[in-house]
């Protein structure tokens, strides 16, 4: 604290982002990264721009990778927004069209950045509670609100709501924004990009730090109707005219474009999920259903926060809520199958 800050700053209550460690060797399963490296094509594209050119500003609208999503999803480069990271496009959306009167509504158990954008932005919120299998219970949503938000799959417990559903949810609250977070809806779910041009108030978020594995870049985006799209620019050009450097702007459109390579590797890991989940079954966790790149498991005779550390101690680490409901529950990240293997072997 200093007598410099802003008086709102003491209050804050900051996101904390799972452990980046420095430490090489371990087996690294508690942030959500895809195991397989981004498509070669886009990083040999993004090596190309590094020279010469980057004396010069990129374009402030990124034109070339709303291009490339707008093809790749049937929409219009107007009804696409990108931004580094889909963290700095939720903060613009939390900024931009969540501050009206009456709470905004999430689930109980979801990405934990969500109040943290509420405190910076001065939202009011409601948190829903999901329902005993840990599902997003579509009724419980129908209520006053300022608008809803909620990751598809959920994050951390990677259960996937039916499209049919997130569309129940549109119809019920037609008069504010509905925003999906599909961090990550590659790897399993269907998305709901498909309906934003019948639902005014829908906004789709997606990155591309998972099924890209462009974790590093910082880029991600936002899919909806152009007047949703507009205020967000509004924010942006009000903050950062330039959130995309040219290597990211280059390297996510060509990601977008690289579609052989994105179906394989979302492909391997799905698979390897779908193993994984069978031998931590057989070791005797319950695994939640998983739509994501990772799963979330407890253990009927093990303490999570035990197994956690001492899984820490034998060099592989997964992530730990210490949050009422899920504190039982350990996530973790879907590795290649040595790495899988590698956590099998750490909890036989
Ligand atoms: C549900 C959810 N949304 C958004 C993000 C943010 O992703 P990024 O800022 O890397 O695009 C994450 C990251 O883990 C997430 O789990």
């Amino acid at each position: 604290m200093s007598r410099f800050w802003s008086p709102f700053v003491k209050d804050l209550v900051p996101y904390v982002p799972g452990e980046q460690p420095k430490l090489a060797r371990l087996v690294k399963l508690n942030t959500n990264e895809n195991p397989y490296g981004p498509s070669p094509k886009a990083v040999e594209a993004m090596r190309g721009e590094l020279g010469d050119n980057l004396r010069l500003y990129p374009d402030p609208n990124g034109d070339r990778l709303k291009q490339a999503v707008a093809e790749y999803y049937g929409v219009t480069p107007a009804q696409v927004f990108v931004g580094n990271g889909s963290d700095e496009v939720l903060a613009h959306i939390f900024h931009g069209l969540f501050q009206h009167d009456g709470p905004l509504l999430f689930p109980d158990i979801s990405y934990s950045f969500y109040p943290v954008y509420c405190g910076l932005y001065g939202i009011t919120f409601e948190q829903v509670p999901l329902d005993e299998q840990f599902q997003i219970r579509v009724e419980d949503y129908r209520k006053p609100n300022a608008g809803i938000i909620f990751p598809n799959p959920n994050a951390p417990t990677g259960c996937l709501l039916p499209l049919q559903a997130v569309e129940q949810l549109l119809q019920a609250s037609p008069d504010s924004v509905v925003v999906v977070d599909e961090a990550y809806i590659d790897f399993g779910g269907e998305t709901a990009i498909s309906l934003v041009n019948r639902y005014d108030n829908l906004l789709v978020t997606q990155t591309l730090s998972k099924s890209r594995s462009l974790a590093g870049l910082r880029v991600g985006l936002a899919v909806g109707h152009p007047d949703l799209i507009e205020a967000l620019e509004r924010i942006k050009n009000s903050f950062n005219s330039y959130p995309l450097d040219r290597a990211a702007i280059v390297g996510a459109a060509v990601a977008f474009e690289d579609r052989a390579y994105f179906d394989q590797t979302c492909r391997k890991v799905i698979d390897s999920r779908e193993k994984l989940v069978a031998q931590l079954q057989a070791k005797g966790f319950e695994v939640l259903p998983s739509a994501a790149n990772f799963v979330f498991a407890r253990h009927p005779q093990q303490d999570a926060g035990e197994l956690a550390a001492r899984l820490r101690e034998q060099g592989v680490i997964v992530r730990h809520f210490k949050q009422a409901r899920i504190d039982q529950f350990l996530r973790i990240t879907i590795g290649t199958p040595e790495m899988n293997q590698a956590l099998l072997d750490a909890l036989g």
